[in-house]
């Protein structure tokens, strides 16, 4: 695990769009795995930007959203569906067919690997080590499936996204699991502020995978990037 640290998530957003974009350039059949909440807003804001400038061609891209919310409709403002396409699809000239989503009964790793694997997995973590919604207790095992969202996670996406209406927020999702995530050939995690700072600093000790802190599946993969603000480890 390598771990970037910058003065501040404009400039952290701009490193994590600059490996988003050599990957493209590089390859324009690229497979990103993304991730939706407050996190990665920048990071597409940049990239949406970049669009107009360079039009970077996004045409054969695919992408694989990491989790959505079970029991929502798709065109709810508060799914993961209407978030993507407000924050980037409908900004850039992806391809709607080649962005998916993990639904109950689309058998979205086995779709995942007709693809090819992902090429770069995009991460947030929460404050409790979850990654995707693989909520402590997950197994490292785990393959995308409906989970239960435990009382904090429920409790922090209500302040975020549903004015702290706790009755709004679903409370399961279909997320990727931690296997799904780990067979990403390279992950990036972004965690900006100081709510972030009990996950990091738990996450540079991980030596080995602890279900009480799903993030540390990460120790064992050969390239992973850690993307933070100063405020999110005062320490390195
Ligand atoms: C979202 C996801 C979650 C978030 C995490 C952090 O697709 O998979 O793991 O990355 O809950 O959320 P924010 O960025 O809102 O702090």
């Amino acid at each position: 695990m390598e771990f970037k640290k910058f003065d501040n998530e404009i400039d952290a957003s701009k490193f994590a769009a600059d490996i988003v974009l050599d990957l493209i350039k590089n390859n324009n059949k690229a497979k990103l795995g993304l991730a939706t909440g407050s996190t990665p807003i920048t990071l597409y804001d940049i990239l949406c930007s970049d669009y107009i400038k360079n039009k970077t061609n996004w045409s054969e891209v695919k992408t694989f959203n990491l989790d959505e919310y079970y029991g929502l409709s798709i065109e709810s403002k508060a799914s993961y569906h209407y978030f993507m396409n407000h924050h980037l699809f409908s900004k850039i000239n992806i391809n709607k067919s080649n962005t998916y989503f993990p639904s109950e009964n689309n058998n979205y790793d086995n779709l995942i690997k007709q693809n090819g694997s992902i090429d770069l997995q995009i991460l947030g973590i929460g404050t409790n080590g979850h990654i995707g919604f693989n909520e402590p207790g997950s197994d490292i095992n785990s393959l995308t499936r409906l989970v239960d969202l435990t009382k904090s996670t429920i409790e922090v996406n209500a302040k975020k996204f549903f004015n702290n209406d706790i009755s709004a927020v679903p409370k399961k999702a279909i997320s990727m699991g931690l296997k799904s995530i780990m067979q990403a050939k390279k992950i990036v995690l972004l965690a900006f502020g100081s709510s972030k700072y009990d996950a990091i600093s738990k996450l540079k000790k991980s030596t080995k995978f602890d279900p009480n802190f799903p993030a540390s599946v990460l120790f064992d993969h050969p390239d992973v990037t850690i993307i933070i603000d100063k405020e999110a480890d005062i320490d390195l």
